[in-house]
């Protein structure tokens, strides 16, 4: 998804912001641009491609042409019109003084048709297809000599979802800044203030943050002392201000924060790819999830994100679990696991669905959104429709602050540490781990026994152990792969907890390896997909032992016997498969509601290797993003 990065302070300004995009490319985009106010005036670069061809563009111009103190930068990732330089942000206005205005933006500008319109009438010539663009001529219509009001005013008219960062070469020591819907993080750093959409390109220079709220604008001043006054004076030691307001100009106080973030564990660390870094790492993130949440003497899951909601959550009427994605297939787990251990309806649904659908919340609803990154648009916007509609907003949310986190009335975060892959894996699991405590934590208070609560949180303390010996056949699946890698058609087929298993299976491989892959129920088949199956074709059967291992084996050999080259997720001590699979990869022996967390680490070693054998770059894969912070 797009990326934003802003810097207003005492140091040469483009090195910091091509540093920080850099930051954000694991975010996915197409082109990158940025745009310095030089003593000289505005200077804008902008670029297709990687930040790489936009750091080079930058470095051959004339020596010092794009030196500095104040500048915005930006990685776009094509909605409104085809990824060219024209397109790439920043994206400028002139105002009726004869100054021009340069911002970047993240988000959508939904009246943008309507605005262009107006903003044409009035004279401005629009040279992109974007949205965007109308927002800068927007402000720029606006401005009269002061930038933050322009701003205020331009945002009072559009409406839709934004992050921004603007200046005005009539400003050189002025950022300002404004968000509603997507993100926007503004770090205080020693004699500078650096903005960006994403906590990754600050953390190198500072860990005090504050955070806006929607509708909310900051107006940050960097410059020598008495030029922050006049406007124009030099000299003087170099001193820094912020202000935040609302769109209409009331004044806002921000706390400052800490952020909990540590460049250390975004680093890559040996592995080739963040995706196998987190993939592998994953037995630490998973103890770091469950550290103090369990506790087997008293055989209980401690939430303390839940506290004054108990009550609530154990009378609940209904679970409500929505997310996108890998999210929503966690939500599907979630959604077993509150029936299957709560004792209470629940339903999962695609974020997006739900949203638009005019939904019935009957009483005692219990809304819970899951995500990683706290910021996918739909899953904020059904959180919010469940919310209006009488429901307990909940969240399992991985990026503490995010928008999601802050909306839900009580939350569980995942606490599995940055997630830079744009396929998520760890979070998946994270995410599945906090549903299974939430269910755990509210099934005690229902009618879970002790002993049955004491059983599944024994294997959950095990959980790292048990997934760390299914990382060690990574070997093992890499050959399997390399056999099947060439055939451009998969099935993943599951039943019960790994039905939604196999959903993520087939989404982990299609993401990076651009092989069509397939999830479904295993009784599924039969029913049409079956046609498929010809000589050959790889169909990954999630088939530990458990209530519905027979009727997965039957489906097995209705593939065999189709000539489908059968791999298979079994559990440990299983010689039965072997004699129908091609291949088997195996997972521990775990209670049913617990083998998601195990039988989905050999599928993300499939969709790994089969990607990377392709040659392809797994932690950039082609039109993807990170986060979806637009609809
Ligand atoms: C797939 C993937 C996406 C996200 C989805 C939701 O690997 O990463 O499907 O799961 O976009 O994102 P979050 O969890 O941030 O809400």
């Amino acid at each position: 998804m797009c990326g934003i990065v802003a810097y207003v302070g005492n140091k040469n300004v483009w090195p910091l912001l091509v540093e920080g995009l850099k930051r954000l490319e694991y975010r996915g985009y197409d082109s990158a641009g940025l745009a310095v106010v030089t003593p000289g005036g505005l200077k804008i670069a902008r670029t297709v491609g990687r930040v790489s061809v936009l750091e080079a563009h930058v470095e051959q111009a004339a020596a010092g042409a794009y030196d500095a103190h104040l500048g915005i930068a930006h990685t776009r990732w094509a909605t409104h019109g085809p990824p060219t330089e024209a397109n790439a942000h920043p994206h400028t206005g002139k105002t009726k003084s004869g100054h021009t205005i340069a911002l970047v933006h993240n988000g959508i500008i939904e009246n943008y048709a309507t605005l262009k319109k107006y903003l044409t009438e009035k004279g401005h010539v629009f040279t992109s297809q974007t949205d965007t663009e109308v927002l800068a001529k927007l402000t720029a219509e606006l401005y009269d000599g002061d930038l933050e009001r322009a701003v205020q005013a331009a945002l009072r008219e559009v409406t839709g979802a934004y992050a921004i960062a603007v200046v005005c070469d009539n400003e050189p020591h002025t950022l300002v800044c404004a968000r509603k819907g997507s993100p926007l993080i503004v770090g205080i750093a020693e004699k500078s203030y650096i903005v960006a959409s994403d906590a990754s390109a600050i953390v190198s220079h500072t860990t005090q943050v504050i955070t806006l709220d929607d509708y909310q604008v900051v107006k940050l001043c960097a410059g020598p002392n008495d030029r922050l006054a006049t406007g124009d004076a030099a000299g003087g030691p170099w001193a820094v201000e912020f202000k935040t307001t609302t769109i209409d100009n009331v004044r806002v106080t921000r706390d400052v924060q800490e952020l909990e973030f540590d460049l250390q564990q975004i680093e890559l660390g040996g592995y080739r790819h963040f995706m196998l870094k987190e993939i592998m790492e994953q037995p630490e993130s998973i103890r770091n999830c469950l550290r103090g949440r369990i506790d087997l003497r008293e055989s209980r899951v401690v939430l303390g994100g839940l506290g004054k909601y108990t009550r609530e959550l154990v009378r609940a009427s209904r679970f409500l679990l929505v997310g996108q994605g890998t999210a929503f297939h966690a939500a599907r787990i979630g959604e077993y696991l509150m029936e299957d251990l709560a004792k209470i309806p629940a339903r999962a649904e695609y974020a997006s669905e739900f949203r638009y659908r005019n939904p019935i919340i009957e009483d005692g609803t219990v809304a819970v959104a899951v995500s990683q990154s706290g910021e996918t648009a739909d899953t904020l916007a059904a959180l919010r429709e469940a919310k209006e509609r009488g429901a307990l907003a909940v969240g399992a949310v991985n990026v503490v602050g995010s928008s999601i986190a802050r909306e839900t009335d009580a939350g569980v975060y995942l606490h599995v540490g940055p997630e830079i892959g744009v396929a998520s894996t760890k979070a998946f699991v994270g995410q599945v781990a906090v549903l299974t405590l939430l269910a755990l934590y509210i099934g005690k208070r229902r009618y879970l026994s002790d002993d049955v609560i004491r059983n599944y949180l024994a294997h959950l303390e095990r959980l790292p152990e048990h997934v760390a010996n299914v990382l060690k056949q990574s070997n093992h699946i890499r050959e399997c792969v390399e056999r099947h890698v060439h055939r451009e058609n998969w099935l993943f087929l599951g039943r019960g907890y790994n039905y939604p298993v196999a959903l993520e299976g087939a989404l982990k491989l299609k993401e990076i390896s651009y092989i069509h892959a397939e999830g479904m129920p295993a009784a599924e088949m039969k029913h049409g997909p079956i046609a498929l199956i010809d000589e050959g074709m790889p169909v990954v059967f999630v088939a530990p032992q458990g209530s519905q291992y027979d009727k997965v084996m039957s489906n097995i050999e209705e593939v065999r016997a189709r000539g489908g080259k059968v791999i298979a997720v079994a559990t440990e001590g299983d010689t039965k498969i072997h004699k129908y699979a091609d291949a088997v990869f195996t997972v521990p022996d775990v209670p049913e509601a617990l083998q998601p967390l195990v039988t989905v680490i050999p599928l993300q070693l499939v969709a790994y290797h089969a990607a990377v054998l392709r040659g392809h770059d797994v932690d950039k894969p082609r039109n993807l993003a990170k986060s979806v912070t637009v609809e």
